[in-house]
C-alpha cells in the first residue's frame, strides 16, 4: 500500500480501478544487470561491456534463421499464420508428437503467464521451487493465486518437499529443469516420482528453456513423462540455444486438451511473422544448435577452471549460465566486475547473497572475467 500511496492522485484514481492483484504487483524496474547491452554501454560510460546477466547465447542465431528473417521484411503488411502451423508441425514432427499437441507463444514469458490465466483463480495455491526463475511467481500473484515457495535441498530441487506442500489448494506446480539459477537438474526417476503421485488435477509445467545445452543423459525430460500425465505441460524457448532471444518465441507441449485451453487463453496473433520464420529456420538448422552446445560445455569447463584459480566454488551446471560461490559479499564483487565493464546476475535477488550467476560467455570475454576474479 506504501508504494500506492507514494503515486500522484491522479495514478492513484487510475490504480483504484485495476484489479487487486494487479495494483499490488511491482512494476518491473530494470536494475543495471536488466538493460540491453547498448543502455549499459552508456550506464557504465564504456565501449566495451561484457554481458554475461541474461543467459543470451553469446554467437547470435543461426545464419540460415538471419536469412529466413529478412526475407520475411517486405512481407510485414500481412498478418502472419495465427497459429504458426509450420513451426507447430516441424516442431511435433521431431517431438514426436502431433502438431495440436503444440502451442506457440510470445517467449517462454507469455507461455507461464497464459498457464496461469487459464487455469488459476484467486486463492488458488501454486507450488513453486525456490529460489527459481521469477515469473511463476509474478504470473501468480497477477491473477491473486498464492505462491507457496518450497526451499531447494543442497542447491537441488527436492521432489518430496513439492509433493509435502500440496493442499487441496493447488492448482500449478512450476518446476524449472534445469533450474535457474542453479544450474541443477532433477533426474528422470524424480520427475516420474513426482509426476505419478502429484494429483491429477494439479497442472505440472515444467520449464525447459535450457533443456537444449544439457548433455547428461540423467537429467529428466518432461516428454518422456507426458505419456503418463494428462496434466503436464512442457514449456520451450527459442530465446537460449537458438539465439533468438529478441524474436520473442517460445512454444509448449502437452496434451489436446491442455493445449486447447492455452489456445484459448492466447492473442491470436502472438509470435510474430519475422520469429516465426527464424525459429523455423533455426529449429532446422540442428548442425548450429549441436555447435551451440559443444561450445557451451567447453566454455562452462573452461568456466570452472577460472573460478576454481579465483578461489571460488561453484555448482555443476547443465545450463549456459554457472551459480558460483565467491566466499565473500558478492555485491563488493559485482561492483568490481562492473568497473571492469563485465555485468553479472547478482545472487541477492534469489536470497543468495554470496552468489553471482554467470552466463557461459564466449572464451575471450570469460578469460578477462577471470582476470578481474583473481583480483577480488
Ligand atoms: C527458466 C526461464 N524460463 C523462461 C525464460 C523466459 O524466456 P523467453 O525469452 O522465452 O520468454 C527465461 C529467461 O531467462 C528463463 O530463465
Amino acid at each position: 500500500m506504501d508504494r500506492i500511496n507514494t503515486f500522484s492522485a491522479r495514478q492513484t484514481a487510475a490504480l483504484g480501478l485495476a484489479r487487486p492483484a494487479v495494483a499490488h504487483l511491482q512494476p518491473f524496474e530494470p536494475e543495471l544487470a536488466d538493460l540491453p547491452l547498448e543502455k549499459m554501454k552508456a550506464e557504465l560510460g564504456q565501449d566495451r561491456v561484457i554481458k554475461l546477466s541474461f543467459n543470451e547465447n553469446p554467437y547470435g542465431p543461426s545464419p540460415r534463421a538471419v536469412e529466413a528473417m529478412q526475407r520475411e521484411l517486405t512481407q510485414l503488411h500481412l498478418y502472419q499464420d495465427s497459429k504458426g502451423d509450420d513451426l507447430r508441425r516441424a516442431i511435433a514432427a521431431d517431438l514426436e508428437v502431433e502438431p495440436e499437441q503444440v502451442i506457440l507463444t510470445n517467449g517462454a514469458d507469455e507461455l507461464i503467464f497464459l498457464t496461469a490465466f487459464a487455469f488459476l483463480e484467486p486463492g488458488d495455491e501454486v507450488i513453486i521451487p525456490t529460489p527459481t526463475f521469477g515469473q511463476y511467481r509474478a504470473s501468480s500473484l497477477a491473477m491473486g493465486a498464492r505462491p507457496v515457495p518450497v526451499a531447494l535441498t543442497d542447491f537441488r530441487i527436492d521432489v518430496e518437499t513439492i509433493l509435502q506442500a500440496v493442499s487441496s489448494c493447488t492448482k500449478i506446480v512450476f518446476l524449472c529443469n534445469p533450474n535457474n539459477p542453479t544450474g541443477s537438474f532433477i533426474s528422470q526417476e524424480e520427475l516420474d516420482y513426482l509426476s505419478r503421485r502429484l494429483p491429477e488435477n494439479i497442472v505440472l509445467a515444467i520449464d525447459e528453456a535450457y533443456i537444449d545445452y544439457v548433455t547428461d543423459p540423467s537429467c529428466a525430460l518432461g516428454l518422456r513423462s507426458l505419456a503418463h500425465r494428462e496434466n503436464l505441460l512442457i514449456i520451450r524457448t527459442f530465446s537460449k540455444i537458438h539465439g533468438l532471444a529478441a524474436a520473442r518465441v517460445g512454444f509448449g507441449i502437452s496434451h489436446v486438451p491442455l493445449i486447447e485451453a492455452l489456445q484459448r487463453a492466447r492473442l491470436p496473433f502472438n509470435v510474430n511473422r519475422i520469429g516465426q520464420a527464424g525459429a523455423l529456420a533455426s529449429w532446422q538448422d540442428k548442425a548450429y544448435t549441436d555447435t551451440m552446445r559443444e561450445l557451451n560445455t567447453a566454455n562452462r569447463e573452461y568456466l570452472y577452471t577460472l573460478l576454481e584459480s579465483a578461489g571460488m566454488s561453484y555448482i555443476p551446471s547443465q545450463t549456459n549460465f554457472v551459480l558460483a560461490d565467491v566466499k565473500q559479499d558478492a555485491a563488493a564483487v559485482f561492483r568490481q566486475l562492473a568497473e571492469a565493464g563485465i555485468i553479472v546476475r547478482s545472487g541477492a535477488g534469489y536470497g543468495l547473497y554470496r552468489h553471482l550467476r554467470i552466463t557461459v560467455g564466449r572464451k575471450e570475454d570469460l578469460t578477462r572475467l577471470g582476470e578481474v576474479l583473481r583480483r577480488c
